[in-house]
């Protein structure tokens, strides 16, 4: 898929004043500095649709982009940052958890994974969190510009391994690096056919 209009639509905390209007929507979200915004002006090819930040806890709300006048993209804010009051913490969690139980319009959400790291618990949870709610996701293993690709691939198994421990089937996954924008044509065309299907 090509993408050949992204706009910044509005950033929200409450689900109810999210766009009225029934476009699926893909949702990317993951522990706090993980890449998510990076990834999602690598896929849009934009430097800065999304705000970048090299201190954790940059995005702190539910912010909507337009694509191709088509589909909704949703960069979500990171859980797991410790430096955020528990009040704020708080707050997050129920508006995250009301995003995911409420927002009909949402097709798939992508589980961003930082890929340097041996499986984290609360990685873990969210992702069992998403299953149990039945909520379809794919895994993206971000940064994998910082591995040898031996490296790489062994994480990517001692990933699954832990999966498999509790999940039947395993969910689909994709490896991308923002840095040497690899990885956005396996994602674009994941959503492409979801679309059209
Ligand atoms: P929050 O909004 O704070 O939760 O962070 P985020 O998940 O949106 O992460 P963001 O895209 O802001 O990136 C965090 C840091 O990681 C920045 O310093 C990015 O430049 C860096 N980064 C993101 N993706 C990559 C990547 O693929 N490779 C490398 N080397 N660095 C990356
Ligand atoms: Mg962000």
């Amino acid at each position: 898929m090509k993408i050949k209009t992204s706009e910044f639509v509005m950033s929200n905390s409450d689900v109810t004043k999210c766009p009225n209007s029934q476009l699926p929507e893909y949702a990317f979200i993951g522990r706090s500095n993980v890449g998510k915004s990076s990834l999602i002006n690598m896929l849009t090819e934009r430097n800065s649709l999304a705000k970048v930040s090299g201190k954790p806890g940059k995005t702190r709300l539910i912010n909507h982009f337009l694509i191709n006048d088509s589909w909704h993209l949703v960069d979500l804010p990171g859980y797991g940052y410790a430096k955020v009051s528990k009040k704020e913490k708080k707050t997050f969690q129920k508006y995250i958890t009301a995003y995911f139980e409420k927002r009909q319009q949402l097709v798939n959400t992508f589980v961003l994974i930082d890929s340097r790291h041996a499986p984290q618990p609360l990685d873990l949870e969210f992702l069992e969190w998403l299953g149990k709610n039945a909520i379809p996701l794919s895994i993206v293993f971000t940064k994998t510009d910082k591995l040898k690709p031996k490296v790489l691939e062994n994480n990517i198994i001692d990933y699954k391994t832990k999966l498999m421990e509790t999940w039947e089937e395993l969910p689909p996954y994709f490896t991308t690096s923002s840095a040497h924008k690899t990885g956005r044509d396996d994602i674009l065309n994941y959503i492409h056919e979801i679309n059209q299907s």
